[in-house]
């Protein structure tokens, strides 16, 4: 394994084009149009910029970063590669005209993988005619920091494909866990419904400070639920609940009125400035 192509340089793509050059692979991140790729290498200068400025990488590992990542709007310049790690927007239809398009262009014997946080792993294989070895990597964000890698496997992932990608993931420097393909895998599967619960909370009147500091001190969070979900985004919190309640049809998983509502009226967290806290 050599060679890595990640899809897409958003906020997930980018960190994983850095840690997968940081590890020594040769990375080509396509995007789909120039303008999108000059956003996403100049979001991974900013980025591999600031890690070493906070001493979390060092100066002499930039160039060596730097010269392995090249960028492409053509899925075609990956075409060699071994691994290939998609992050475009969690959409389903989005997902699977990717996969689609890469079981034609990339060589037979590579892996594809997806860093959903909640699709199914066995839907997004199923569109290709190597289900076997398509995997879900999911990784947290920021992607150079969190240590932990989530490998998903479908019922048609194979034990090589798995084995291949853990691997991969531990020359990352990523600690691996293992979950099965049901929605919200293992991670989100607890924490969301907990962060939905948190909202509850405030719906029946409860102060976010009182139950951060709750969970902080009570339960020795490093963060309370709800400026995680201000942090994750309450737009991408609601997302992750209708998957569980439509993937489960279980109740316990029905978002919160009040997340809702603060979506409908634009309050997505920290990234517009407003969410259970102010961020202006
Ligand atoms: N944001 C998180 O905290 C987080 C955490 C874990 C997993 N994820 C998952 O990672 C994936 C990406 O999320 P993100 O937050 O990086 O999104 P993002 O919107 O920041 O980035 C998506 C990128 O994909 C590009 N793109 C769209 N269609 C493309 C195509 N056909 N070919 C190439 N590039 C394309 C977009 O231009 C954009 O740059 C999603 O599946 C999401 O659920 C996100």
């Amino acid at each position: 394994m050599e060679k890595i192509l990640v899809i897409g340089s958003g906020l997930m793509g980018s960190g994983i084009a850095l840690v997968s050059a940081k590890a020594g692979f040769d990375v080509t991140v396509v995007e789909r149009s120039q303008a999108d790729l000059h956003q996403g290498m100049e979001r991974m200068k900013n980025t591999l910029t600031s890690l070493i400025q906070k001493e979390t990488w060092t100066k002499g590992e930039k160039e060596l970063i730097w010269d392995r990542i090249q960028g492409s709007t053509m899925l075609e310049s990956g075409k060699d590669a071994h691994l290939v790690i998609e992050a475009v927007p969690e959409k389903l239809s989005f997902k699977q005209a990717v996969f689609r398009e890469l079981d034609q262009v990339i060589n037979k014997e590579a892996i594809l993988a997806s860093n959903t946080s909640s699709l199914s792993i066995a839907a997004i294989g199923g569109v290709t005619e190597r289900p076997d070895k398509v995997v879900g990597m999911h990784f947290f964000s920021p992607v150079p920091v969190m240590k932990l890698l989530e490998l998903v496997y479908s019922l048609s992932t194979s034990d090589e494909t798995l084995q291949k990608v853990k691997l991969i993931g531990e020359k990352m420097g990523k600690t691996t866990i293992i979950a099965k393909d049901f929605p919200g895998f293992t991670v989100n599967r607890v924490l969301v419904p907990m962060m939905n619960e948190a909202v509850y909370l405030v719906m029946e009147g409860n102060e976010p400070e009182q139950i951060d500091r709750g969970l902080e001190l009570g339960a020795n969070h490093p963060l309370g639920p709800l400026r995680l979900a201000d942090y994750v985004g309450l737009d991408v919190l609601l997302f992750t609940l209708e998957s569980l309640y439509e993937g489960f049809n279980d109740s316990k998983y029905r978002p919160c009125p009040l997340l809702r509502r603060m979506v409908e009226a634009g309050r997505f967290g920290k990234k517009t400035g407003q969410g259970f806290y102010s961020y202006k």
